[in-house]
């Protein structure tokens, strides 16, 4: 490993300034997943992954789709999810962030505008970076910034990028106020819902007005794992035609993409799932303001501001000593001095779990 030293010495740095990223195990309460529904280890998936495998359908799918990986299970679910989202068309992908990649790269041609959420993803910035379009970012959630943009703006089309809920924030975008902006100047509104699917039915942009594409993982509140684009058929055709994340990749296990089909066909056919969620969210919410005084949660995804990165880590280490898994979130992934407690309710954790929870955080913090 001598022959690795500047990678050494660079890990060393980042562990020095309490940024060294490195895997841990499981353990404790589930506080920690984007497993909202908790269908991830249910047994709805696993008798559907046993019906799957008894009805014949194949564990691997053996090439890209444009070659022989096509399967009847991807076509199965790329129209059932078109009808559950209310799209025109739909094209599964191995992953949200291959996705992400495939939108942002392909879509949005040479002389168009990319007006991003200053707050989107890593994976779209990734898209953007290999896509031909011009970029720009507005300020998280302004509406006024982003229209002001779009109206100095004087190239081609113009596609606004925008999460439904926020990742690290929790925090909603105003969609409606967006979609609206996007049908005013022709802008399509890409929209990545990989926390709003499931936990939010459809997502929060089904049913808005104007051209819309959007992004539903699969490996957050559908259980599973791959990712499902929606969009008008065109648009589709060129991802399959022109997107090189889908074009030079081996298609996602036809399995997965029926394990998809069942968390999708559960959600059709009852909201039980995502009320009992929203009930849980709610109750977190009343909690977190009962015992640490905090307000202004709009999701599942709740973030505890600590601040600088080691207090973070520390206060995040003393609370999976008591039994609850909660990450510590530090920058590149958020903005500096804004270290955090990511902490996501899902079906996996009882009510009285998350009063405990909340009671022992208060305690430590007030340590
Ligand atoms: C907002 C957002 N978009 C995309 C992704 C990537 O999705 P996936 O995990 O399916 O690759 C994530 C996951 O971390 C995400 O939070």
């Amino acid at each position: 490993m001598s022959g690795f030293a500047r990678h050494a010495s660079a890990l060393e740095a980042l562990k020095t300034r309490g940024r060294l990223r490195v895997l841990s195990g499981r353990g404790g309460y589930d506080f920690a997943s984007n497993d909202y529904l908790g269908l991830a280890d249910s047994d709805l998936l696993r008798n559907a992954a046993m019906a799957a495998i008894q009805r014949g359908v194949p564990v691997g799918s053996g090439g890209s789709r444009l070659l022989r990986g096509n399967a009847e299970e991807h076509e199965l679910l790329e129209a059932e999810a078109a009808a559950f989202f209310s799209s025109e068309a739909a094209l599964f992908m191995g992953g949200g962030f291959v996705a992400n990649t495939a939108i942002f790269s392909t879509l949005p041609m040479q002389g168009d505008l990319v007006l991003f959420d200053e707050w989107v993803h890593a994976s779209a910035h990734e898209g953007m970076k290999l896509g031909r379009a011009d970029t720009q970012a507005f300020a998280h959630n302004d509406v006024s910034d982003a229209a002001a943009k779009l109206e100095a703006w004087q190239g081609g089309r113009v596609w606004i990028a925008v999460e439904s809920v926020y990742s690290m924030d929790g925090d909603i975008a105003p969609l409606k106020a967006l979609a609206e902006l996007a049908v005013k100047h022709d802008a399509v509104l890409v929209v990545d819902e990989a926390h709003a699917t499931g936990a939010f039915g459809a997502g929060l942009a089904h049913g808005l007005p104007g051209d819309i594409v959007g992004l539903h993982t699969c490996g957050k509140g559908l259980g599973v794992h791959g990712a499902l684009i929606t969009a008008d058929r065109v648009l589709i055709d060129t991802l399959i035609a022109k997107a090189r994340s889908f074009i030079y990749a081996t298609a996602p296990s036809p399995l997965n993409a029926a394990l998809v089909r069942a968390a999708l066909a559960e959600l059709s056919q009852s909201d039980t799932l995502p009320k009992a969620h929203q009930a849980l969210v709610a109750h977190a919410h009343a909690e977190a303001e009962r015992c640490l005084g905090l307000t202004g949660f709009d999701s599942q995804i709740m973030p505890v501001i600590v601040g600088e990165d080691r207090p973070a880590l520390d206060l995040a280490a003393r609370m999976q000593a008591h039994g609850y898994d909660i990450r510590a979130i530090r920058p590149p992934t958020v903005p500096k001095g804004t270290s955090r407690l990511r902490i996501p309710i899902t079906l996996n954790t009882p009510a009285e779990v998350i009063t405990e929870m909340f009671e022992t955080l208060a305690k430590e913090m007030a340590k």
